[in-house]
């Protein structure tokens, strides 16, 4: 994945490019680049490594002018190099162009463009689309009509700004399977991959769709698909503030946005229940009741931690609404070959909405004639856009690459959603009760957090990890051994308790510890004979038990205690600690837990 940026407006453009590339950077930085215009001159500069170096490059030149791009990369075609850095050029410096996505038919583009005569100075896929530009620019076409012509021969998917130095009144930008948004401000327009690089700069943002053109001057905005027929947009104005998209005390976005927990169950509940009389409103949902009423089963699509979260939705749906539920990776769902009938809806989990695995799932279950529905935090994204019907999470924006707070809200609002289809209401209120003491119970375990950071230091030198559950802690041990791998590079493994005589427990010793999720529940006395299996082979046990629980006493060799809860709202309480475990650990090992290597926030590429 890249990050793209671009300004047109009365201000300089330097500033806005290189905070919209930091606020991007999870999308990839390994090189930077940046290309300014302003009375006919362009200055470009790149740099190898992040966003900083790039601006410590640019400090002190002259990189004044009004219109600008910038781009932060993540190779994929090419090593990362300052030839490599966008943006990238024709042979005659007039098209200029920064690209997130993959152009498929690179090669022959290029060998063809070779033959035309044209220099290529890159390895990357992207260069091409510049100089076919200017090959269309060579036979007379004005610029707006040699990018239509270049697009209809690109083959991939892309988002991309573009500027002709010949014209630098105007901005450029084409979207097709990549995610691009316009920010539209006072006098003044951006470009970005996600509205997040826009926070702090505009509220109003467009969300291009797929085969569109916008060209934006600084008073104005048209978009057109690639015929040149003008398409309605919409602008959405997002709730997020600077506050929420900044570290504020915290050392890492992802502690910050542990922290937030309370506050993100509550928002994601807050105007939709009373407790009192057992009633759940879901304003998305309510324009489809003959459809939701025809559900027969629920296929959960989704990836990562929208996965996991997904996992404990299907113990929701089946358990409250008595609706059986399938949850698939997205990336699964997409090719296989299943039969279906016409009761089945699809339902996509997606912090982003821009996940490129579980928008082709939603698209194929559209194809099959479907119901779509989706549960996903940024408003306004292509997922959200796409669904027959949904609810969003307001989460708030979610910086840090692992998903903490996006988990918990997803649980919530698959729990919602659950109580709103069952027909039978009998024991909602409880539930609902209970879901509005959550924020203070998350609150009594995050003052914890000096524990959770010792623990971790404890068993810092352990090379790999057991995370066990049952029924909902099943799934959210699954999520804590997804976390603790992501940001502190532990090979860690989540296992259903119950499985661990069937295989895993081959690997249990005194050097293999075990994170075993066992609040007291109906199944307590089941998980706490599997722990015994382990400490029977000198495997360290470290509990999450109830407070006041003293069955695990001679069990474990640590505890971490949780306020009890109903066993469905268990997860929201479970997953706190082992977020703040898989924190620590990463921290202590010196890496950068916001930008674990190797990921990227949203993934936009299959
Ligand atoms: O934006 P999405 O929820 O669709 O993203 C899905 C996964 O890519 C995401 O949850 C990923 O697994 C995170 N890095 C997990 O922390």
């Amino acid at each position: 994945m890249c990050g793209i940026v671009g300004y047109i407006g009365d201000g300089e453009s330097l500033p806005v490019l290189l905070t919209g590339l930091k606020a991007l950077e999870y999308r990839g930085y390994d090189s930077a680049g940046v290309a300014i215009f302003s009375r006919g001159a362009v200055k470009e500069k790149k740099s190898l490594g992040r966003i900083n170096v790039l601006e410590a490059a640019t400090k002190g030149g002259d990189f004044s002018g009004s219109t600008g791009i910038a781009h932060t990369r993540w190779a994929t075609h090419g090593v990362p190099s300052e030839a490599n850095a966008h943006p990238h050029r024709d042979c005659g410096r007039r098209v200029f162009v920064v690209h997130n996505g993959i152009i498929e038919n690179y090669r022959e583009l290029k060998e063809y463009l070779i033959g035309r005569g044209h220099k290529f100075l890159s390895e990357t896929d992207t260069e091409s689309v510049a100089h076919l530009i200017e090959d269309f620019l060579k036979d007379g076409r004005d610029f707006k009509d040699a990018l239509f012509a270049a697009l209809k021969m690109i083959k991939g998917a892309y988002a991309l700004a573009l500027v002709d130095s010949n014209d630098p009144e105007k901005l450029y930008a084409a979207r097709l399977s990549s995610p691009l948004v316009v920010g539209v401000g006072a006098g003044e327009y951006f470009l970005a991959s996600d509205p997040s690089a826009l926070i702090g700069r505009t509220k109003d943002i467009i969300y291009l769709k797929d085969g569109e053109v916008a060209v934006v001057r600084r008073d104005n905005i048209e978009i057109v698909n690639f015929e040149n027929v003008p398409t309605p947009y919409e602008i959405i104005k997002l709730e997020w503030n600077l506050e929420e998209a900044q570290k504020g005390k915290y050392p890492h976005f992802m502690l910050k946005e542990i922290f937030e927990g309370p506050e993100v169950v509550r928002a994601a509940f807050r105007g939709r229940i009373n407790a009192k009389d057992g009633a759940v409103k879901l304003g998305g949902l309510e324009l489809i009741p003959e459809k939701l009423k025809g559900i027969k089963r629920l296929v959960i699509a989704a990836c990562g931690t929208s996965y996991y979260a997904g996992l404990i939705g299907e113990y929701f749906f089946e358990e409250i609404a008595d609706i059986p539920v399938e949850v698939q990776f997205a990336s699964e769902f997409r090719y296989r070959r299943e039969p279906f009938d016409p009761g089945t809806a699809v339902l996509a989990v997606s912090q982003s909405g821009e996940t490129a695995d579980t928008l082709a799932a939603l698209r194929k279950a559209k194809e099959n004639g479907l119901l779509t529905l989706g549960i996903v935090n940024v408003v306004g994204s292509t997922i959200a856009r796409e669904t027959d019907a949904g609810i969003y999470n307001h989460a708030g924006p979610e910086i840090g690459v692992a998903s903490t707070k996006a988990f918990l809200s997803q649980v919530t609002c698959l729990l919602l959603m659950a109580l709103y289809l069952a027909k039978d209401k009998t024991g909602q209120s409880a539930l609902l009760r209970e879901l509005e003491n959550i924020p203070g119970k998350i609150e009594k375990i995050l003052a914890q957090a000096p524990l959770i950071e010792k623990l971790s230091e404890k068993y810092q030198d352990s090379q790999n990890f057991l995370f066990l559950g049952r029924r909902y802690n099943y799934p959210t041990a699954l999520e804590g051994a997804l976390k603790l791998k992501e940001v502190s590079y532990i090979h860690a493994e989540g296992c259903g308790a119950g499985e661990m005589k069937h295989g895993p427990l081959a690997m249990i010793g005194p050097d293999f510890p075990t994170l075993a999720i066992a609040p007291q529940n109906g199944i307590s006395d089941k998980i706490n004979s599997n722990l015994e299996e382990i400490k029977a082979r000198r495997g360290p046990i470290v509990a999450i038990a109830t407070e006041n629980d003293e069955s695990l006493g001679s069990l474990a060799s640590d505890l971490i205690r949780v306020p009890a809860t109903l066993e469905p709202l268990e997860p929201l309480l479970t997953v706190i600690p082992l977020q703040l475990f898989a924190y620590y650990a990463g921290v202590k090992k010196g890496y950068d837990v916001d930008k674990p290597r190797n990921l990227a926030k949203s993934v936009t590429v299959e």
